[in-house]
């Protein structure tokens, strides 16, 4: 998958205009998905425009490591399935920083009787996987990490689960889609009852692989998924959408620096990720979407995002948070831009995010002359001006993303310290801002 030479530290500042189009890479999740269900499948799955950061590359290593082939092309992976005749992998599996590898993977180790190791980087190593550890001990499984939050390294031995009904604290995908795929191997049937509308690529995608679920919607606006065991699943083809969390911090560049104009070509338009277009209306932004189309069971779209001369502040209720949980930090480039104190609530999960997201966005907001505050559910933005400043990405892809889109949007220069994390996600990014105009200085194009 792609790479892109970087410099660790750059500076970012204003140009001429925030105006293009731009293609974002293929999403995260559906990739990591289409991998991973690829992996138990049998025959050969075909992912066109997958996502090429390490996090999926650290889905594909894994794959590989569990006996399923994987060949990557320019803009292709083709996974050739075990069939459910998954290997004991021998050495421990990296899973990087990618949180969703770790997660996915814990619920088809849970299949294997040998223990299978789980190793992640610093920043994985401090996340909390009690989560995925408790139910998967409540269906049989033996799960060992460190200390209370049970942080990897982990050690996963399973073999003979038995299904369970399970409500996570959280409503997490991750915990879902990890329960989903143990369930696949149980005898029984596996119920996950989410209490909020977290992503549901994995209900959207199992189909294609003859996966045979039953959703029902809640009056929460969450939903309980059912999932009988003995299942085998078979390859398919599939074309991943862009990533709305990727175009994000580019779009919310857009809606904060009036006269801008950006589109994000084939955008997946997922209700349960358009969170953020939602909350770029509600503040005076204007949103267009062109050229729908379905994508592997995804609604996509080109996005445009045009910037009003003025945004107004929003509080963003509790019950939209899972819609965008990823895009808190491009939302502080919009709510930096408005008039008034903007908030988000319901978001305490980003704590415990690849880096401490409250913690991350409030300093750096801080450092840029801006006036932020962490509260124990998310946290509040009064628009200004950003001063410049410098800004510690704290090697989360995400907070160094956020910080150079507030950076186009500032005259004076934001530097920040080390933005290889891009590389995780979105290794193009400097490339696709510079592109759209912005005054970028340090990266390699
Ligand atoms: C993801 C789910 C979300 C999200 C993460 C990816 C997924 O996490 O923040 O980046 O692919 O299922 P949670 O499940 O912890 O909410």
């Amino acid at each position: 998958m792609g790479e892109q030479s970087v410099t660790r530290s750059v500076s970012i500042r204003r140009g001429e205009a925030l105006r293009g189009a731009f293609t974002p890479p293929g999403d995260k999740s559906i990739t990591h998905r289409a991998v991973l269900f690829g992996a138990l499948a049998e025959g050969e799955t075909r992912i066109v425009h997958p996502n090429p950061g390490e996090d999926c590359e650290a889905s594909c290593a894994a794959a590989a490591a569990l006996g399923a082939r994987v060949d990557r092309q320019a803009d292709s992976v083709r996974v050739t399935g075990t069939g459910g005749a998954l290997s004991t992998a021998r050495e421990p599996i990296d899973c990087g920083n990618s949180g969703t590898t770790m997660r996915l993977l814990a619920g088809i180790a849970a299949r294997i009787a040998g223990p299978t190791h789980l190793v992640g980087d610093a920043s994985l190593s401090r996340r909390p996987m009690r989560r995925i550890a408790e139910p998967l001990e409540q269906m049989g499984a033996r799960v060992r990490g460190s200390g209370e939050a049970v942080c990897a390294p982990l050690t996963v031995e399973g073999g003979s689960l038995a299904a369970i009904s399970h409500t996570p604290r959280v409503a997490s995908a991750q915990v879902a889609t990890c329960l989903l795929l143990a369930g696949l191997a149980a005898r029984g049937t596996t119920e996950v009852v989410l209490h909020g509308p977290a992503r549901d690529h994995t209900e959207r995608m199992l189909p294609a692989f003859g996966g045979v679920l039953e959703v029902r919607a809640l009056a929460s606006g969450g939903r309980r998924v059912r999932v009988a065991g003995g299942q085998r699943l078979t390859a398919c083809a599939l074309e991943v959408a862009g990533d709305a969390s990727a175009a994000a911090f580019l779009l919310a560049a857009a809606a904060a620096v009036p006269g801008a104009e950006v589109t994000a070509r084939r955008v997946s338009l997922n209700p349960t990720r358009a969170g953020l277009l939602r909350v770029l209306e509600a503040m005076g932004a204007e949103v267009a979407i062109g050229s729908r189309s379905e994508q592997a069971g995804e609604p996509v779209g080109d996005v445009t995002v045009r910037g009003p001369r003025r945004l107004h502040a929003f509080d963003v209720p509790a019950e939209w948070a899972p819609t965008l949980i990823d895009e808190v930090p491009a939302w502080t480039v919009a709510a930096s831009a408005a008039d008034g104190v903007s908030r988000v609530r319901g978001a305490e999960d980003l704590r415990v995010k690849e880096s401490d997201r409250i913690g991350a966005l409030v300093d750096g907001l801080s450092a840029c002359g801006l006036e932020a505050h962490a509260h124990a559910d998310g946290l509040s933005v009064r628009g200004g001006v950003p001063s410049g400043g410098d800004v510690s990405t704290r090697l989360d892809h995400r907070i160094a993303m956020a910080f150079a889109a507030l950076g186009a949007r500032s005259e004076a220069a934001i530097r920040l310290d080390d933005v290889a994390c891009v590389r995780t996600s979105f290794p193009d990014f400097f490339t696709v801002l510079r592109g759209l105009g912005a005054q970028v200085d340090g990266v390699a194009a």
